[in-house]
């Protein structure tokens, strides 16, 4: 077997799909991150439509989350990016696959413990408006879950921790943010006080659900800072969910690329960027910094494909991409190709990388190999 000929990482059903430290160990476990945080092991999510029709919209997916580091989310609309943020903050019981916390498999939990878990992993979502109560100041949305985390405590005590993450945030001078309501502050301002609300709970995983997508795009970069910082300073094992690869190439440590529900690319964010392997990837890279523009650069019969199907025509046989593939042969149409492994942190779900991504695949015969 070559080295350059890429390789499948587990298959579906395995549970050991592309997960980062499974990478031949050069994923974020080797590169000086901080202890596992938590691990999504061959997650899936049915939805039941109208009928009989089921809606897989996460498949198999795998993936690890370190302390201090930052695993992207990448996809378009539809993609299944936040099933997976509902399934790892327990708002979605998954139909298939594991996640573990601190190595602690997550199952069914008591109402304390659900509580636990959430203080743990928390989730920040896209609208800072709709996630604050517009009848409640700052005060009162961050008091909550500061109650809830250390109980009993003092009013001093609290006042001191309120001031505290108002700074984290940069929302100073605190008191008169806090006395104020969510409709008296911009959209960056509520979003910080989401981060503040999060972090008042002490996680250890926090999960960012296109964080600054409906933000004015002029302070998009300093949020994005800011959560950076926040993930440092409180070494935050951070999924970072967005329809925008160029932010992720800038934020991440790894990158998940996402399709019709499965990781179709992974590895560090630099490579994925730079040279991505699977033509779905080369199309975000191709339309960053406008991922909403992807017909445009589709080329020869993925173009025509293109318009009409998109990504909840979901094709049910061969690769979840081919009927946009400008490189889809007949395989392509009858079987899904597994994540197949390109080096030792990456891996890309393409049967032709050898035509896709001939720089990364070299001169070797692509050679699919069952059963690793
Ligand atoms: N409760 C539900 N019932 C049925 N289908 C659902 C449900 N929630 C999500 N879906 C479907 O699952 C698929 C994935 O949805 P999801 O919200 O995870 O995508 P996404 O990648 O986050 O998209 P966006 O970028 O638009 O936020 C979509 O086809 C969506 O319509
Ligand atoms: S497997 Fe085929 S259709 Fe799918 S991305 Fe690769 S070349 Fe395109
Ligand atoms: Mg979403």
């Amino acid at each position: 077997m070559s080295v350059t000929s890429p390789q499948p990482i587990g298959g579906p059903g395995t549970g050991t799909t592309g997960q980062a430290g499974d990478l031949g160990g050069a994923g974020p476990e080797t590169a000086g991150y901080g202890e596992l945080a938590m691990e999504a092991i061959g997650l899936r999510k049915n939805y039941r439509l109208k009928g009989s029709e089921i809606l897989a919209a996460v498949k198999d997916v795998s993936f690890k989350l370190y302390r201090g580091a930052v695993v992207a989310l990448v996809g378009e609309s539809g993609s299944g990016k936040s099933t997976v943020a509902k399934l790892l903050a327990g708002q979605e019981a998954p139909s298939g696959g594991r996640i573990t916390l601190h190595g602690m498999p997550v199952g069914v939990m008591s109402r304390r413990q659900f509580r636990r878990y959430k203080s743990e992993v928390q989730l920040v979502f896209q609208d800072p408006f709709s996630s604050l109560n517009p009848i409640h100041t700052v005060r009162y949305h961050l008091a909550r879950p500061v109650r809830l985390h250390q109980h009993p405590v003092s009013k001093s005590a609290l006042d001191a921790e309120l001031v505290s993450l108002m700074e984290q945030v940069r929302l100073t001078p605190a008191e008169p943010f806090l006395a104020k309501y969510p409709h008296e502050l911009s959209g960056g301002q509520r979003q910080r006080v989401s981060f503040a609300r999060a972090l008042a709970a002490h996680p250890s995983v926090l999960l960012a659900d296109e964080p600054v997508s409906m933000l004015d795009v002029s302070i998009r970069l300093e949020m994005l800072t800011l959560l950076d910082d926040l993930r440092t300073r409180f070494q935050l094992a951070l999924l970072y969910i967005t329809h925008d690869i160029a932010s992720a190439r800038y934020f991440a440590d790894e990158i998940l690329v996402m399709y019709a529900g499965e990781i179709v690319e992974r590895g560090p964010a630099e490579d994925v960027t730079q040279q991505p392997a699977h033509p779905y990837t080369q199309l975000l890279v191709a339309s960053a910094p406008d991922p909403d523009n992807l017909g445009s650069v589709l080329r020869g019969g993925g173009q025509r494909a293109a318009r009409n199907i998109d990504s909840l025509g979901r094709v049910t046989t061969g690769c979840p991409f081919h009927p946009r593939c400008p490189f889809a042969e007949d395989k392509c149409r009858s079987e899904d190709p597994p994540l197949m492994q390109l080096s030792q942190a990456r891996g890309a779900a393409c049967w032709r990388l050898d035509v896709a991504a001939p720089q990364l695949v070299g001169a070797a015969k692509v050679e699919p190999v069952n059963g690793i």
